[in-house]
């Protein structure tokens, strides 16, 4: 792909972002061209970039973990968190789509689906919630492959934490003192000061991604009804069962078992 900025001119905006490639890579499918195709393409190329920056922040952040720079670490899980919280209400932009404008290109997609997107499931798996069956599923795909594969086989951000805990001297051997621990970290803030943030954070990071699934699922219901996906799944029912997913269950078991006694 060649592009012209103005021959040997200064760095500019466009030259240094490369807008002219950016806004060639939208390519619609539908002829004649539906009206929402756009949209449908813009929206879902943002989320990537948006998951390309989470992905750089993470793997960042698993680096600082394992130093024990907590400080640093905690203020990149903020980064996430930010970002995170615009993905969630982002998808009701697509609400704005109506359904028949939708199904005038639905067909054209088949059988591509969200289910596919590399990187929703590297940062899954960088976060804590690996899964084979969803790996393999990629074996056809082998940039995405390989991708996944590294991250499967990486310590996540759950690992980096639990360890991080670990280093602290609280036990983390199994989920039941992970659960312990969580609990102690619950009672006594001040005690477990970055710690504690960091678990607050991590928390939040969990709760904001099963927020987006949620608002996702709302969002195809009012799409598509029940209709079955192009992925070839149910849709809607196969959605509501990823809302169960979740990356540090310890942290949100633990509430269940605080007391103010522990308090100590
Ligand atoms: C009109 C818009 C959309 C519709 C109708 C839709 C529909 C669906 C359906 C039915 C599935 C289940 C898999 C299948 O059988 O295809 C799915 C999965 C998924 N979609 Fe969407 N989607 C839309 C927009 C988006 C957007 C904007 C994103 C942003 C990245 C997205 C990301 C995903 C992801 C990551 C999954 C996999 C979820 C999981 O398995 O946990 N979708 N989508």
């Amino acid at each position: 792909m060649s592009s012209t900025y103005g021959g040997d001119a200064p760095l500019s905006y466009n030259k240094y972002l490369k807008v002219q490639e950016l806004i060639r890579l939208q390519e619609t499918l539908s002829d004649p061209e539906s009206h929402d195709e756009l949209l449908f393409i813009v929206i879902h190329q943002t989320y990537e970039l948006w998951f390309k920056q989470i992905l750089h922040e993470l793997d960042a952040c698993i680096g600082w973990m394992n130093e024990g720079r907590l400080f640093r670490a905690n203020h990149s899980l903020r980064g996430v968190n930010s970002i995170e919280r615009i993905l969630v209400t982002q998808i009701h932009i697509l609400e704005s789509m109506a359904p028949i404008g939708f199904l005038e290109f639905r067909d054209k997609l088949n059988p591509a689906s969200g289910f596919q997107s590399m990187q929703f499931r590297e940062l899954e798996f960088s976060s804590g919630a690996k899964d084979e069956k969803i790996l393999e599923s990629f074996r056809e795909d082998e940039f995405a492959y390989t991708r996944l594969k590294a991250r499967f086989d990486s310590p996540s951000l759950a690992d980096a934490f639990w360890a991080l805990v670990g280093r602290s001297g609280l036990a983390v051997g199994s989920y039941q003192e992970r659960m312990d621990s969580t609990v102690e970290m619950l009672a006594k803030p001040e005690a477990y000061a970055e710690l504690y943030n960091m678990q607050d954070l991590l928390i939040e990071h969990d709760e904001l991604i099963i927020a987006w699934r949620y608002n996702h699922i709302q969002m195809v219901e009012r799409m598509l009804g029940m209709k079955r996906g192009t992925g070839g799944s149910e849709g809607v029912g196969y959605l509501t069962t990823t809302l169960k997913k979740k990356f540090f269950p310890e942290l949100w078991e633990a509430r269940t078992h605080l007391t103010v006694e522990d308090i100590g």
